[in-house]
This record gives structure tokens, sequence and C-alpha cells, in this order.
């Protein structure tokens, strides 16, 4: 699978996504206030952003006092972050499998990965860079779609492999294939182990109320059975 593609369905859906992206249920309801509940410590802290999409979560952690560096592989996301956040945050374009030589090491108190690591095929060199530039006992905070709803939704037989998977996003628009990589879940926890970060808190997110006002069906699902799973680990 091309990464080419993904980025391409992101520079696609980009714009769609920006205008829904602050009340939007499985981001604005489940994904970002359970994430953003493992940082807990944001004001006069240096964040990374990695795969910042159009800049949401750095528009929230600017908000609260952070200083924020974003990057996304996406330049449509880009631009969207560096409009939504005007003066405020630094916001590059970068392949985060590729090295971050921009970036200091030791420079960030936290690196936050929201909803990005399925994109990715082989994550260690990612990994390697969140934990290079991490200051000492930095924090890492990761939210992806959990590996047994994926195993289910992609009727999966073989769980596992890593497997190069594709849906049909329709949420945002025009409808947009996503192609993505579904993984055993000792393929989600172990990469960060052997990468030098002790995980701290694994959370199998429910919804938080607003959500359930604008889709009833997916909020009684998401309490019955977990689609995402957000993990901080620390830098050891
Ligand atoms: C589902 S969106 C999440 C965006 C943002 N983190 C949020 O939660 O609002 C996934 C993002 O990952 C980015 N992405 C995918 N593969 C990437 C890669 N290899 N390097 C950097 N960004 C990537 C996409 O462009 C997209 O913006």
């Amino acid at each position: 699978m091309s990464k080419e593609k993904i980025k391409q369905a992101y520079n696609q859906l980009a714009t769609a996504y920006n205008d829904l992206i602050d009340h939007k249920p499985h981001n604005a309801y489940y994904d970002r206030p359970n994430t953003l509940g493992l940082i807990t410590e944001v004001d006069g802290k240096k964040i990374l952003d990695a795969a910042c999409g159009p800049g949401k979560y750095a528009e929230l952690l600017l908000a609260d006092g952070a200083e924020v560096t974003g990057m996304d592989i996406s330049e449509q996301m880009i631009y969207h972050a560096k409009e939504r956040n005007q003066d405020q945050g630094t916001f590059f374009v970068h392949d985060l499998e590729a090295p971050f030589t921009m970036l200091e090491e030791h420079s960030f108190d936290t690196v936050v990965c929201a909803v990005a690591m399925q994109d990715i095929e082989e994550g260690n060199q990612t990994l390697q860079e969140f934990y290079r530039v991490l200051k000492p006992k930095g924090t890492l905070v990761i939210s992806i779609e959990h590996p047994f709803f994926e195993y289910t939704y992609f009727k999966s037989e073989q769980y596992f492999d890593i497997e190069g998977v594709k849906c049909t996003w329709n949420g945002f628009g025009r409808p947009a294939e996503i192609h993505s990589f579904r993984r055993p879940l000792q393929e989600c926890i172990n990469p960060l182990i052997k990468n030098g970060f002790m995980i701290d808190t694994l959370l199998e997110p429910t919804p938080v109320a607003e959500f359930e006002k604008l889709d009833p069906k997916h909020y009684k699902e998401l309490n019955e059975f977990p689609a995402f799973m957000c993990i901080r680990a620390l830098k050891k």
C-alpha cells in the first residue's frame, strides 16, 4: 500500500475534516476528551502534536498555555492547522516515518499522537524519534483504533498479522478511501516497551455525555464495546 494514497486521502478530506472536527462525535466527544485527559500538565509545557491534522488538539493545548509544535504528512491538514491557530504554534509538513531532523533531542515534555499510528506500517522509527525528542521522564500520549474493534470491523481471519486494510469514510463530505494497518494488541503495546517507554495508563475510553445527543446509536455501541484505545507511556 502506498503512503502516497494515505496522504492523498487526507489531503482530500482536510477541508471537511477541519470544518467538522470541533463537534464530530468520535473526535470531539470520544477521542479528544479521553486522550487529552491523559496529558496532566499543559501550561508552560512544550508539546509535540505528531500527525496534528487540522490542529484542533493544538488549538486546545495552546489555549491551556502549552507551546505547541505540530506536524503532519498532509499539506492540506497543515494549511488548516496554521489557519486555525493563526500566529500561535509552529506547524510543518513531515512524515512521521522519517527522522525528525528539525527537532532537537530532549526538547519536548509531551508528545501526543492522536488517531494516527494506525496509518504507519512500521512504527519503530517513529517511536525512536518520539523517544529522542522527549525530555527525560517525558510523556507520550497516543490514541489508536482498538485492536479488538478493528479485528471485528475488518472481518479479519488472521488476528496475529499486521494487515493492510481499507475502509470508506462517509462522514467527511465526499467519501474517502482510507488505507491503514490493523494490528494485534501485542503489536500496539510491545513496540512502546521495546523502544524505551513504560506504559503508565491504558484507557479503553467511553464517550462523554454530549456524544449521546448527536449520535445516540454510536453512543450506545461505544458504551458496550470500545473503538479506540488511549495509552500514556513515560520515557524511562
Ligand atoms: C485521523 S487524522 C487525526 C488528526 C489529528 N491527530 C486529530 O486527532 O484531530 C490522522 C492524521 O494522521 C496524518 N498522517 C497519516 N500518516 C502520517 C505520516 N506517515 N506522517 C505524518 N502524519 C501522518 C494524516 O494526514 C491525518 O492528518
